[in-house]
């Protein structure tokens, strides 16, 4: 059992978060567990472009329309096989957010545009978002450099010069 941390309550209040994603936000907090496992088939297939973002970062409505529209995603063509998508889809149903803030549809489904993200990036400055490394606040991994982990604790955040 995790004890929810002061981070976590910090964070978003742990409520807002899945089971799953509670446990991670809590464990993120004392670095000894990883998020819930990423399922191989989302992992491989929707990491090539971005990190594989944690299925709890965003409410089950976000993740039906986003596999639902792969061919136009952003601009870019993410399009899979019915069976793929629908495979991923139900893994990413089963873990996504649920509460009162990550429950809501956030614009465009961005996790980047989501109030608690919003809230917890205050401090980034708006050169940072456009340096180099960065470019976009959708690159996870530029600043939080066990992205690829699911691991977002501020002790593994970078910021690049
Ligand atoms: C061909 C490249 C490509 C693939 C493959 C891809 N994406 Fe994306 N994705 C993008 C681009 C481009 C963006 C927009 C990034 C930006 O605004 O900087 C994006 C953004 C996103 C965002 C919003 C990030 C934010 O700003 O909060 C989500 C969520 C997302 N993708 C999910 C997925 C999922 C799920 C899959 C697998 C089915 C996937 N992506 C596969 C290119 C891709
Ligand atoms: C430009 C660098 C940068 C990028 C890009 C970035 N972050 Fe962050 N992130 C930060 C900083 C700085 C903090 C605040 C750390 C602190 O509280 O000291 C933070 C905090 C967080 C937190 C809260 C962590 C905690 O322990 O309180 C989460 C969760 C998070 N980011 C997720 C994301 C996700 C998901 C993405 C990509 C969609 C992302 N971030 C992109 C810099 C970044």
């Amino acid at each position: 059992m995790t004890i929810p941390s002061p981070l976590c309550l910090r964070l978003i209040g742990c409520g807002l978060f899945s089971v799953f994603g509670m446990a991670s936000i809590a464990a993120h907090a004392d670095g000894r567990e990883k998020s819930v496992a990423l399922l191989p088939k989302y992992q491989q297939e929707c990491s090539s472009c971005h990190v594989a973002y944690p299925p709890d970062m965003l409410p089950a409505a976000s993740w039906q329309r986003l596999m639902n529209g792969l061919p136009q995603h952003f601009g870019a063509d993410a399009s899979l096989d019915p069976e793929t998508v629908k495979q991923v889809l139900t893994w990413l149903t089963q873990h996504a957010g649920t509460g009162r803030d990550i429950g809501k549809r956030p614009p465009e489904d961005r996790i980047t545009r989501s109030s608690w993200f919003v809230k917890e990036h205050h401090e980034v400055s708006a050169a940072t978002w456009k340096l180099p490394a960065v470019k976009s606040a959708s690159n996870c991994a530029a600043c939080h450099t066990r992205a690829e982990q699911g691991d977002f604790s501020e002790r593994f955040v970078r910021i690049p010069r």
